[in-house]
């Protein structure tokens, strides 16, 4: 049976209680677009609050550490956010590899610690522009998907992967849909590999620039499972735009 696509919001450091209001919004619309999974990662601040708030939608987070606990300030554990009430992370997104210095390993450690407190989890993977200028980004993924994957019996069934174009993100450029199409096949590919006959069943959600403008096309593209969306996701009317055109 073909999966639901799934849409989530990625708030980034966006976010005071007062958009807790947002997250009931897109809750109560959720309620009636029932073909749709619908999830938002927002801060860490405003996890517990907003899984109090929402009901239906999930409730993730976008980063957690690799290590069960510890001296190690300011940082969160998986458990921490489970805890709180969060059922999914994000892990690997670009930012936090450009602000943070994360290493494909690095991601592969955080997702598995994710995996073990019970959480599911979205890795995210994608070329930058000069990557792509040069005719790297289907190796740069492959590369990225071969270091940050988690392996292992039943991994499949909690992992999505994001393909984020890093040049794409925040910037209102989106690449071709046949070069969507073209990375997402190639993911696919890499997901067998990985995963054997369950890697079929990996959602692959596209990232970058998604708005309720471009995401029919997008969302129709073969081999996306739906999309992984920043900047219009921070206000419920264009995020519910996006979750209708997925329905
Ligand atoms: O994780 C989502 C993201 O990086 C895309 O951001 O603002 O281009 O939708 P945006």
């Amino acid at each position: 049976m073909a999966q639901r696509p799934y849409i989530v919001g990625n708030w980034k450091m966006h976010g005071t209680r007062a958009m807790l209001s947002e997250a009931r919004a897109i809750d109560r619309a959720a309620e009636r677009l029932l073909k749709v999974e619908v999830a938002i990662a927002p801060p860490f601040t405003l996890i517990h609050a907003s899984r109090k708030e929402a009901s239906l939608i999930g409730i993730g987070a976008q980063d957690c550490h690799a290590a069960e606990g510890g001296a190690h300030t300011g940082d969160i554990s998986a458990a921490m956010l489970k805890d709180s009430g969060a059922g999914f992370v994000i892990v690997g997104h670009s930012e936090r590899r450009a602000d943070h210095g994360e290493t494909d390993a690095a991601v592969k450690a955080k997702a598995e610690a994710a995996l073990a407190a019970g959480l599911s989890v979205i890795v995210c993977v994608g070329e930058t522009e000069a990557q792509r200028d040069s005719g790297e980004a289907e190796s740069v993924v492959a590369s990225q998907l071969q270091g940050s994957l988690p392996r292992g019996e039943g991994v499949a069934d909690r992992i999505t992967v994001a393909y984020e174009p890093v040049w794409a993100i925040g910037t209102g450029r989106t690449p071709t849909i046949e070069d969507i199409a073209t990375m997402h096949r190639s993911i696919r590919a890499r997901l067998g590999e990985a995963y054997g006959e369950t890697g079929a069943q990996v959602r692959i959600l596209y990232g970058g620039s998604v708005k309720p403008e471009n995401a029919s096309e997008i969302l129709a593209t073969e081999e996306v499972g739906g999309a992984l969306v920043g900047g219009a996701s921070l206000t419920a009317e264009s995020f519910v735009g996006i979750i209708v055109a997925a329905t």
